[in-house]
């Protein structure tokens, strides 16, 4: 069986469904449920014997060490995080624990499992660390897209726990010998992720016909890569991927906020019009502080070496995302109640509209 680590937020929860969709290896699924954290995103998984769900804190040692001894298995993937960067700048604490000092107690009771494993289990267990490539700073419109031996520069305090934990993975390997493998990717979207980043946020704030913030002058750029895509590489890597090696995974779907905001609009405007164009509730607002201004990721590796490249456009998935979202109003209901609110009154009641 497979450890998953973070399984009931965004992309843990996509990867697990995808994965039980496609293979009858079980899973257990190791969350904390932070306010991120959501088993309902599970739910149609409820009944089955193949998934096992542990509410914990990866920085636990003792309650991961025993669910290694119990569970025993061939591989981890690491997904939990804390993951908003506008919450690491209004509270870094969180993120230097669940990814710095929790990653780092991870790959403790990693390592010491792994090092009394027999050796045939020895040679083929994974730990796959799940990063982003907010590690490689920020991109001035020319530049050369992000490749896997770019320099760290992370700008956030986010990126800055993220690239910690990426270095403890790498230490781990480069001393230690653990087999480990780690993927950068660029910025996620599709079901399920919660309406605090900017795609979920506009399309619930244009539904609800509250303002769609637009932090600076909307020119800031990422890459866009469904989360389908973000799962595969996954596995594939998981599979395919050579110990100790890095992996940029991206969508090659460079856009400015503007043009995504604008896409989602045009999109509402044909699935669910309202009597205005969505595009006019758009508001330009202060911007993020250290705000990175480009993302573009650089992902001829894992296509030469291992095969994968993504299998949506950015028109096809932001599609799938709206309608999506159309479709799920209890979801919805359920992940905007009061604590969500209070974030959004922390963060956008004391931003001034530009
Ligand atoms: P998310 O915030 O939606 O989910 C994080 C999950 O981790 C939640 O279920 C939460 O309860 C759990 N968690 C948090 N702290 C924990 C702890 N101490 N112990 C156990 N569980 C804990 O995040 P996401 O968007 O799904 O991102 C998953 C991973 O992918 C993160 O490591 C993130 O850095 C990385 N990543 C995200 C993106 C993106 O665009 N969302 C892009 C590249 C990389
Ligand atoms: O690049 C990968 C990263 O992508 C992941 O590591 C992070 O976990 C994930 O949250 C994401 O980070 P971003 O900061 O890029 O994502 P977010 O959705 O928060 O913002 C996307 C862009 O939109 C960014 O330039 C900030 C801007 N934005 C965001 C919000 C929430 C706005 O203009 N207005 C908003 O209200």
């Amino acid at each position: 069986m497979i450890l998953v680590t973070g399984g009931a937020g965004f992309i843990g929860s996509n990867f697990i469904l995808g994965w039980l969709s496609k293979y009858s290896e079980p899973v257990i699924n190791l969350d904390k449920l932070t306010y991120a954290g959501n088993l309902q995103n599970l739910s149609s998984l409820e009944n089955n014997e193949k998934l096992v769900f542990i509410q914990g804190d990866i920085g636990d040692t003792r309650r991961v060490r025993s669910l290694l001894q119990e569970y025993r298995p061939r591989a981890i993937i690491n997904f939990a995080a804390e993951s908003h960067v506008d919450r690491s700048i209004h509270g870094p604490e969180a993120f230097i624990q669940t990814n710095v000092n929790g990653t780092f107690h991870l790959l403790e009771e990693t390592r010491n499992y792994w090092t009394e494993l027999p050796q045939r289990e020895k040679d083929s267990f994974r730990f796959l660390h799940i990063s982003t490539d907010e590690v490689y700073g920020s991109l001035e419109e020319h530049d050369p897209a992000f490749s896997e031996t770019t320099a760290y520069a992370p700008n956030s305090p986010y990126s800055a726990s993220k690239a910690a934990s990426d270095h403890l993975v790498r230490a781990y390997h480069h001393t230690y010998g653990l087999p480990v493998l780690t993927t950068n990717c660029s910025n996620n979207y599709g079901p399920l992720q919660f309406p605090e980043k900017l795609i979920p946020l506009v399309i619930l704030n244009a539904l609800r016909g509250q303002p769609l913030p637009i932090y600076g002058d909307g020119k800031n750029i990422r890459d866009w890569l469904y989360v389908g895509d973000h799962c595969s590489a996954i596995c594939t890597v998981l599979e395919n991927g050579k110990t100790g090696e890095v992996y940029n995974i991206g969508g090659n779907s460079e856009k400015t906020n503007l043009e995504v905001v604008q896409t989602i609009c045009s999109i509402l405007d044909e699935l669910q019009p309202a009597d205005h164009p969505y595009s006019d509730q758009i508001t330009f607002i202060a911007d993020r502080p250290g705000h990175d201004r480009r993302y573009a990721i650089n992902a001829d590796k894992i296509k030469s070496e291992l095969g994968w490249s993504p299998a949506e456009s950015f028109e096809s998935g932001i599609r799938k995302t709206i309608e999506w979202y159309l479709s799920n109003n209890d979801w919805i209901k359920n992940v905007t109640s009061g604590a969500y609110r209070n974030w959004i009154d922390q963060n956008y009641s004391t931003r001034v509209n530009t």
